[in-house]
């Protein structure tokens, strides 16, 4: 796949047209079966917010087709499982909850199942739904869900089975979204990946990295802040290669400076940041613009040269380092938090000390750890040197031991002091609480009534745990 030029990087507009108005005569032929009685849909989402924000555009046309969406997937006539890929245990999830749905089917044979996400994209997996799965009515890549009325209104009219993936991957804008959250929304700004880390699977299932036009997405932004929406996270493989394909000489930096200028009150974050593109412009944005949370999420993997070379990172501990110590001095409070992958093959007990020495000297907030696993297709699985999985799991429980007490120390240094909250949901575990976020990403948890959400609200931290904290609203 090469990079091809900015035009060639979208779906034609023409096309994206025809399947909305496919979508529209799915709903008349909808209604002509059911009648007042809309089908329900129903989407299972696995992975990252990645696929959250796919699942968004996949409702918004279930909605244009006439579907109405229900939690409960017994009850649904238009089943979709959001797949993903990047380990092991993510897939064998998927096919299991694809499973599930054979029951459905086999109760009502009317029920239409289609499989997405990154799972599919790879031949072997789709080659297991063709021949093992023949409940599935179609599959359909990350690059083909503009495809979905098409594939429903094939379904429907008794038409084969369905496979689209052939892993063009483009933009199709103009494709409807429905958000649960009126406050809460996620905007992709570009897709796909560039950097062939060893061990990862996404720039096979997702393609090479193009970044939306800035108009488009600017328009967007404001579209979600007058409906109401008060934390936007940009989200891309990798935000900080944002605009290196566009040709209008606008940065990731200058695109948040630029949406952050949108009347209203809002809180902007962004999800993921390689470490070798995170600019000096980029903290000064963070570290000048109120509306940008103070959290910067900046995966390192390793603390070790040797396997970050092996990882094909292009950085060193060094350079990483550097990074933190600029937004540690430029961004006062900020919460940084990291991923990092344990067991990485050829990964020795001295490569792993130097992941944890790296650990105490930045103290994140929040480490999300993995142990590595080994995906079809990518360098890191051909590599010698598998860690054997006693040792995988011994490291990984020695690394939580290091990262849960800084992140219990780090949640503590907001004891007592007063932070801007919006209360975003009913808490899930304590009836009368509602969990929000401030800058931070670590829930908090306050005694308040539903009203106050979708809210900026002041709340004193009374209580830090590892994982969350506690407090209380200040009138
Ligand atoms: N094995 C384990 N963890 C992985 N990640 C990506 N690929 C793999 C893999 N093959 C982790 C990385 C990445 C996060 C989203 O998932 O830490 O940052
Ligand atoms: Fe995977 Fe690396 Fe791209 Fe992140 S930057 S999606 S880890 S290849």
């Amino acid at each position: 796949m090469d990079k091809g030029t900015f035009n060639e990087k979208y779906v034609d507009d023409k096309i994206v047209l025809t399947e909305l108005e496919t979508a529209k005569k799915v709903a008349l032929k909808i209604e002509e079966i059911y009648g007042a009685d809309r089908p329900k849909y129903y989407i299972n989402t696995l992975g990252c917010q990645q696929n959250e924000a796919d699942s968004e555009r996949i409702a918004g046309l279930c909605e244009l087709m006439g579907y109405e969406y229900t939690d409960d997937p017994t009850s649904a006539k238009l089943i979709f499982v959001n797949t993903c890929a990047i380990r092991e245990h993510a897939e064998i999830r998927a096919i299991s909850v694809i499973g599930e749905y054979k029951h459905i089917k086999d109760e009502d044979p009317s029920v239409v199942i289609g499989v997405g996400g990154c799972m599919v994209t790879q031949g072997h997996r789709a080659d297991k739904i063709k021949r093992g799965m023949p409940y599935v009515n179609f599959v359909f890549d990350t690059g083909a869900i503009y495809k979905i009325p098409e594939l429903v209104q094939n379904a429907l009219s008794g038409g084969k089975r369905r496979f689209e993936t052939e892993n063009d991957f483009k933009i199709a804008e103009n494709i409807p979204a429905v958000r649960r959250d009126a406050h809460k929304a996620w905007l992709s700004i570009m897709y796909g990946c560039n950097n062939f880390c060893s061990y990862c699977i996404v720039p096979y299932v997702r393609g090479r990295e193009r970044s939306r036009k800035s108009d488009d997405i600017l328009k967007e932004a404001k579209l979600l802040i007058e409906g109401g929406a008060k934390d936007i996270t940009l989200l891309g493989q990798n935000v900080n290669s944002y605009g290196k394909d566009t040709g209008e000489g606008v940065d990731f930096a200058d695109l948040m400076r630029k949406i952050c200028r949108i009347d209203g009150d809002f809180r902007l974050r962004f999800m993921t940041s390689h470490p070798k593109d995170a600019s000096d412009k980029l903290i000064e944005a963070m570290a000048e613009e109120d509306k940008i949370a103070k959290h910067f999420h900046l995966p390192v993997q390793s603390g070790s040269d040797g396997i970050l070379k092996r990882m094909n990172r292009h950085y060193d501990v060094e350079k990483y380092l550097s990074i933190i110590d600029k937004l540690k001095s430029s961004v006062k409070d900020v919460s940084i938090t990291s991923d990092i992958i344990v067991a990485f093959p050829g990964e020795t007990e001295d490569d792993f000390e130097k992941t944890l020495d790296l650990l105490k000297y930045v103290r994140y907030d929040a480490v999300f750890s993995f142990i590595y696993s080994p995906r079809v297709g990518t360098p890191a699985a051909k590599m010698d040197g598998a860690v054997p999985k006693e040792v995988s799991r011994e490291r990984f429980a020695r690394l939580m031991d290091v990262v849960n007490p800084i992140s219990l120390e780090r949640n503590g240094r907001f004891l007592g002091k007063t932070l801007r909250v919006l209360a975003e949901e009913p808490c899930k575990n304590v009836e009368g609480l509602l969990t929000g976020r401030a800058d931070s990403p670590r829930p908090i948890h306050f005694p308040a009534g539903a009203d106050v959400i979708g809210k900026f609200v002041d709340v004193k931290i009374t209580k830090a745990e590892t994982f969350s904290m506690n407090g209380e609203i200040i009138k």
